[in-house]
């Protein structure tokens, strides 16, 4: 049927400078190069610098899609971050992305997406939305974090784990049968898992016992198991709205935050690693900004080509997760 579809036309990202290596850890941790190689795939990941915000990586990363995308920035007409590490409590960071890339004469909308590691299909799948009801013609779409910042740095089941940067696509409406574009999303949310994965202080609850902002806590090998189980039901559900078999999907590009997560949805869904995108292993978790990351990396190589089937994949805390399905 033919109606209105968002077509990813640029992807862009952006990774801080500096490089913190499983060594660098060991020397912070009681941990080891080999653990963390060994269960997670993670041999490094980055660092903002300080003076350096989510909002900077956001901007960088959207230059680059605005480039690749071939447009003007001040035609854009939406922009959406996920982030769950905003510059601010307030202004969004959207807004903040929107003066820094100089489009503020526009006036266009700009706001934040808190899902967490689902926040960039979660900001794509309200892009896509938009898109289709006729509201916005192209429409940036970003996931940044600067993780690093809400880290318990003396617990080595959660530090070891997350890196900084940001990833990010323009979406232009385009009007066709579904040869192209986003073919769909689907969204979900689990509420009741809290104590698994949440931050522990926030600005309504206030700083948790021994001061500070809060810090990311984890109960890493029960997230482990919803995670494996939450994403394949999701990628189920996908292929069944779209009335495809698992056989019909040219690449995964699920979220990063663990390899041996990555290779079980890779061999679930009898996909070779060759058509699965992996970046965990050099940008460990970057949260929100790890599918837009890895999207990119792709097809910078030129791995995506025209025709191909495209799977995202995401989960994390809320519980949250979700897909998108795009054909390129
Ligand atoms: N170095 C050395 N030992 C460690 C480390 C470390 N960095 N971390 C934990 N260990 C120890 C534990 O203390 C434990 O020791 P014990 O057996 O003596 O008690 C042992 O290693 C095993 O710990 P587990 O937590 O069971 O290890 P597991 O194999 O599950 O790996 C990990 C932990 C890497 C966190 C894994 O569970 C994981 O990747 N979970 C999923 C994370 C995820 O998907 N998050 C989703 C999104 S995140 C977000 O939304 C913000």
């Amino acid at each position: 049927m033919s109606r209105l579809r968002g077509r990813i036309i640029g992807t862009g990202s952006y990774l801080p400078e500096k490089r913190l290596t499983n060594s660098d850890l060991a020397r912070i941790v009681d941990t080891s190069d080999e653990w963390i190689t060994t269960r997670t795939g993670i041999t490094e990941r980055r660092m903002a610098a300080e003076g350096e915000f989510t909002s900077d990586l956001a901007a960088e990363a959207s230059r680059r899609a605005i480039q690749a995308a071939g447009i003007a920035a001040d035609t854009l007409d939406l922009i959406i971050v996920g982030t769950t590490t905003p510059d601010l409590i307030f202004p969004s960071t959207a807004s903040i992305v929107q003066y820094k890339l100089g489009i503020s004469s526009t006036r266009i909308p700009a706001f934040d997406v808190q899902a967490v590691c689902a926040g960039f299909i979660h900001a794509l799948a309200i892009a896509d939305q938009f898109i289709r009801a006729g509201s916005c013609w192209r429409v940036l779409v970003i996931g940044a974090e600067t993780t690093t910042r809400i880290l318990d740095w003396t617990d080595r089941g959660t530090c070891i784990l997350f890196g900084d940067g940001a990833g990010a696509v323009v979406l232009e409406a385009e009007l066709n049968d579904g040869e192209r574009g986003v073919l769909s999303t689907h969204l979900h949310a689990d509420g009741a898992q809290i104590d698994l994965l949440h931050a522990d202080g926030g600005i309504s609850r206030g700083p948790p016992p021994g001061g500070g902002m809060g810090v990311l806590r984890m109960q890493g090998n029960e997230v482990f198991k919803q995670a494996v189980k939450a994403m394949e039901s999701c990628v189920d559900e996908t292929l069944l709205a779209n009335n495809l078999s698992k056989e019909q999907v040219d690449w995964l590009i699920p979220h990063q935050a663990n390899i041996r997560i990555i290779q079980s949805m890779a061999k679930r869904m009898g996909m070779s690693m060759e058509r699965v995108a992996v970046t965990v292993d050099r940008h460990g978790n970057t949260s929100a900004a790890s599918v837009p990351l890895a999207l990119d990396e792709v097809v910078r190589a030129g791995r995506i080509q025209p025709g191909h089937r495209v799977m995202m994949v995401a989960f994390g805390g809320g519980f949250t997760w979700g897909s998108a399905l795009v054909k390129w």
